[in-house]
């Protein structure tokens, strides 16, 4: 049994999926771990420490063709992946359709992170809770460097100072962590979702609830989008906090859909020059009318600052969670042979988006238009029409 770890190649990427940690596990469990020279450099382990572990050192090819290639992203090298292979990482299954249309063609199986169910069972893979969280704190430190204030209040010889005042909107795992980064910073901190039940998180923390629409989730436990009424509402309750704040991070997404419009031109206008927003949600349309991908924009004065992986940020540490993630989600497919896809398993037949030659996440299907799962013509082979 191998398992590959990759070095990352997006633009960026300073995380890796495997630490030493990690890599002792394995070996542990008698698999034979194949690092790619150099992987976990970024993030502050070299290879020697791997080679402590147990790794072996190899280039890029020999730990793409492992029977485990784990990634934090996809590699952009998919011919060296085995067909009967697993592919572990950030694969954005409900996305990128060329992407898991390509693995699916190649027989790799796609274990997608992204699709682990959120559940109390699956709490110790869910990477992206660990990474949400790490990017919430990172965007709360983007901001505070940023300011031009201080945050926390001052009493000194030379006057007081009055503490600064951030607004988080969307309090998921990335919000809560932002709140209690800011309050640890010393800042005033309200903040606002749709769920009712952030209210009390809200509070716990500290930080004051916006009163501003609420609305029941669906029946995963996510965000509905909202519809205009409701989010004209957002916008005439959210103005005044807007304007009288000095930070503003938004986090606000709704999973496969464009994140929802929080912070308009108007709320912009509204704000002073010198305020600081990080639109967490920048990637997948913003939650504030001027924000952009990776790029700081400056509207009169009001700097936005559009982030896409702030995890990256923190790479030994997000690399440490999520290398923890994956060996908790590899744990449930270990046998004595080797390893074994159990789609049978809540966990792992939630996880896989391809294998065997076919698409299996519901979601995913419904991306590629391809009928349901149980229809006669699911039950095809997709793969087999692409050989
Ligand atoms: P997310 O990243 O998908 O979204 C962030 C936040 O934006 C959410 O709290 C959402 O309610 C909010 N939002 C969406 N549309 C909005 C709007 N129009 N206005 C204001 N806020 C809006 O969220 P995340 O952090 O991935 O969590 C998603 C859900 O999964 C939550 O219900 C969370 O409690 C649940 N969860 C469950 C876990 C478990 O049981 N193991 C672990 C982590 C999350």
């Amino acid at each position: 049994m191998r398992i590959g770890i990759l070095s990352e190649t997006a633009s960026g990427e300073r995380r890796v999926a495997a630490t030493p940690q990690s890599t002792a596990t394995f070996v542990e469990w008698g698999w034979q771990v194949e690092l790619e020279s150099g992987a976990g450099i970024e993030a502050g382990f070299p290879d020697r420490l791997f080679a402590e572990a147990g790794a072996t050192v190899v280039d890029g090819p020999t730990a793409r063709s492992a029977d485990i290639v784990l990634c934090v992203n996809p590699p952009d090298q998919l011919r060296d992946l085995r067909p009967g292979a697993a592919l572990v990482g950030f694969l954005d299954p409900f996305v990128d359709a060329d992407l898991i249309q390509a693995l699916n063609d190649g027989r790799v199986t796609a274990l997608a992170v992204e699709a682990i169910p959120r559940t109390t069972l699956a709490q110790s893979m869910d990477a992206l809770s660990s990474q949400a969280n790490i990017g919430g704190y990172a965007a709360a430190l983007l901001a505070a460097n940023n300011s031009p204030k201080l945050l926390p209040m001052m009493v000194t010889a030379a006057g007081t100072i009055p503490p600064s005042r951030a607004l988080i909107l969307g309090v998921g795992v990335a919000g809560l962590q932002a709140i209690a980064t800011m309050r640890r910073l010393g800042a005033v901190v309200h903040a606002y979702d749709i769920r009712p039940e952030t209210k009390e998180q809200v509070e716990s923390l500290g930080a004051k609830f916006v009163a501003a629409p609420t609305q029941e989730m669906d029946e995963g436990g996510y965000a509905k989008e909202v519809g205009a009424d409701t989010q004209a509402a957002q916008h005439a309750a959210l103005s005044s906090h807007v304007a009288e704040s000095d930070i503003v991070i938004t986090t606000a997404q709704i999973p496969g859909r464009p994140a929802p419009l929080l912070v308009t031109d108007e709320m912009l206008a509204g704000m002073l020059p010198g305020s600081v927003i990080v639109d967490m949600a920048a990637g997948s349309g913003g939650n504030v009318s001027a924000s952009q991908p990776d790029t700081m924009v400056d509207v009169d004065g009001v700097h936005i600052y559009g982030p896409t992986n702030l995890p990256a940020q923190i790479p030994h540490d997000s690399s440490r969670m999520y290398a923890r993630n994956l060996v908790a989600l590899l744990e449930r497919t270990r046998t004595d042979e080797g390893f074994t896809i159990d789609l049978e398993d809540e966990i792992i037949g939630g996880t896989a988006v391809t294998h065997d030659g076919t698409v299996v996440h519901p979601r995913t299907r419904q991306l590629l238009g391809l009928p349901e799962a149980g229809d006669d013509a699911a039950a095809t082979t997709e793969g087999d029409s692409h050989e």
